[in-house]
């Protein structure tokens, strides 16, 4: 068996399609024979709800971290932590409680370390991959998320400003690339909600001179096809003749490769 490949989807700009690339990723990956795990790493609980999650008392992300925290984890709550979706995607949801891991993260030796030491356990083990979809931020929840993953992934959308911030975005995966987490890479670089306006095509031109060939060759354009599907809470890739599920498979295909 080879070994599990974690990815964090990062990007701590707001709405840029961090959640939409998680989870039709996920179903791409799904679709081509791959054991996958989506794992919501955002208060917010978009990819939760996007993936069809039924509210329940069973533990979430929030809570394994939390045990763990406390030293606490017990392999009964990661399995019932561990939810499976209509499309065969595994996922672990989040919920609000995870707005304060700031809080409950914040006295724990190697708090960085967390959620590696989590996805280190034996349940893990059998993924072929692992999706964490990261909130809009730059705190203790993203290190948390690079110092796990293999590698980053980052979508960015096609929009005036859409280069400004990925240098802190850049310093954080170097801090922790440097100190924690040496064999993290850059997965790829994703142009989402693309469209034939100059400004996309600068951003993109903008992209391919600043990350070269991570740049994915396949974009996302821009369609109401993404919120219908949010509202559906069935993945582009599933949904008949989307376009945006046809360029989202080519991404995974790009991935595969
Ligand atoms: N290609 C697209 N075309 C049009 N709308 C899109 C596209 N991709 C995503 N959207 C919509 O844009 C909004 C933001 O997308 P999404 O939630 O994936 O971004 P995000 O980066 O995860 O946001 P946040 O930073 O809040 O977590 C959603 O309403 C989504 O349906
Ligand atoms: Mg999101």
């Amino acid at each position: 068996m080879s070994k599990t490949k974690v990815i964090a989807i990062a990007n701590q700009k707001g709405g840029v399609g961090k959640t939409t690339t998680a989870l039709n990723i996920a179903a791409g990956l799904v679709k081509a024979g791959k054991k996958v795990l989506a794992i919501d790493l955002d208060p917010q609980g978009n990819l939760t709800n996007y993936i069809g999650h039924d509210l329940d008392e069973l533990p979430t992300i929030s809570e394994l971290l939390q045990q763990i925290a406390v030293n606490q984890l017990n392999s009964e709550s990661i399995q019932q932590s561990i939810r499976t979706n209509a499309e065969g995607i595994d996922y672990i949801p989040s919920n609000i409680l995870l707005a304060s891991a700031d809080m409950f993260l914040s006295n724990v030796i190697c708090r960085e370390q967390v959620l590696h030491r989590l996805l280190k356990g034996d349940a893990f083990a059998a993924y072929d991959y692992i999706l964490i979809d990261c909130l809009p931020s730059l705190g203790i929840l993203l290190t948390n998320a690079l110092t796990a993953s293999d590698s980053v992934l980052i979508p960015v959308q096609a929009q005036k400003f859409a280069l400004d911030g990925l240098e802190q975005l850049e310093q954080i995966y170097a801090m922790v690339k440097e100190n924690i987490n040496p064999e993290l890479e850059i997965e790829g670089v994703l142009l989402t909600m693309a469209d034939n306006t100059n400004m996309s095509k600068a951003v993109e031109s903008a992209l391919t001179d600043r990350y070269g060939s991570k740049v994915y060759h396949s974009k996302i354009r821009r369609s109401v096809e993404a919120t219908n599907s949010t509202y559906e809470q069935k993945s582009l890739i599933a949904t008949k003749s989307s376009k945006l599920g046809a360029e989202y498979q080519a991404v995974v295909d790009e991935m595969l490769q």
